[in-house]
């Protein structure tokens, strides 16, 4: 299934775009935001985009030359973002960060995302990884049970975060653990029986949690968050679609902080969440929330 888009019509009002706009996408992902933006905007708004993962930009470059836009993309992490105005010799007006993982990389990257799939443990945003990347395997079968029980409880807010630890560590003994299905089974043994069969799948939140861990995801995220303020230009807007309370709460000290320095407006005093009509045509929207700035003038 091709990758939908959460809240589109929401991101579109909420970036108020106008004639000479310079839309940056922090997350190009398949490109669904971008190409809204473009139908919004047809030529009156110029598109520029990044995104870790080379596959994404494949994509949604080709999707949007497919409608006819013609995009500046580039592979860059956001928390690297400041080097993208360098290159391409451009002031941002409208920021967007949509998080997380596209239904693309879920279904089609191969890289263990998903529990439901026989694939690798690597879970990079990255596709093309090298060496001194660390992967979901490095996770693993690696990292202490301390170290293990800290994300899983941290990141993934797993209530069996010691015994899914523990299980792992077990495992790994006998021999390593090399594939999302062969995890994703230790998981699910490790817990009580009655959380194996739960509103979620008992091995998302340690899913969610090693992915976290992997991308460093947290860090990226507060330090893409102050980059991208400083390269917006004055009365600019940024907009954040998170997908976990962990995110959503960066994100939310992150604007508190700024307005209370008056350095910029909060556009949406409570986040912006999917409609009824939305979950029913998509569910990852679920989860979806939606906060936006605007940069002041000084
Ligand atoms: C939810 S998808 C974006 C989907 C996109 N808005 C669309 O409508 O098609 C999130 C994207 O963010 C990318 N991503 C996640 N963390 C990143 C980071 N630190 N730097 C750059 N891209 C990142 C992922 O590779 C993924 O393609």
């Amino acid at each position: 299934m091709a990758h939908e888009s959460v809240l589109l019509k929401e991101v579109i009002e909420g970036l108020d775009l106008q004639d000479g706009d310079v839309y940056f996408d922090a997350t190009v992902g398949s490109g669904g935001h971008m190409h809204a933006v473009w139908e919004a905007t047809k030529g009156k708004v110029q598109l520029y985009g990044i995104d870790a993962d080379e596959m994404s930009v494949a994509i949604s470059k080709e999707k949007l030359e497919l409608a006819g836009a013609k995009p500046k993309l580039m592979v860059l992490n956001f928390k690297n973002i400041e080097r993208a105005p360098e290159v391409f010799g451009i002031v941002p007006t409208k920021i967007l960060f949509d998080l997380g993982w596209s239904s693309d990389q879920f279904e089609e990257g191969g890289r263990g995302f998903s529990f439901q799939k026989d694939e690798p443990l690597i879970m990079t945003f990255k596709s093309n990884t090298d060496e001194e990347d660390t992967t979901a395997y490095d996770v693993v079968n690696k990292w202490s049970e301390d170290s293990l029980v800290s994300i899983l409880q941290g990141y993934g807010e797993e209530r069996y975060a010691k015994r899914i630890a523990k299980s792992i560590v077990s495992a790994r003994k006998l021999k390593p653990i090399e594939t999302s299905k062969t995890l994703a089974e230790i998981v699910k043994n490790a817990v009580p029986v009655f959380y194996r069969f739960g509103r979620i799948h008992p091995a998302t939140r340690t899913f969610q949690a090693i992915r976290i861990a992997v991308n460093d995801e947290l860090n990226a995220l507060q330090e893409g968050l102050k980059k991208g303020f400083q390269i917006l230009k004055q009365d600019g807007r940024m907009a954040v679609i998170s997908f976990h309370s962990l995110e959503d709460r960066i994100v939310k000290n992150f604007f508190k902080l700024l307005s209370s320095e008056d350095q910029a407006e909060i556009i949406t005093k409570k986040p912006i969440v999917a409609t009824e009509e939305e979950l029913i045509r998509n569910p990852r929207a679920r989860s979806a929330k939606l906060r936006i700035i605007k940069k002041i003038s000084i």
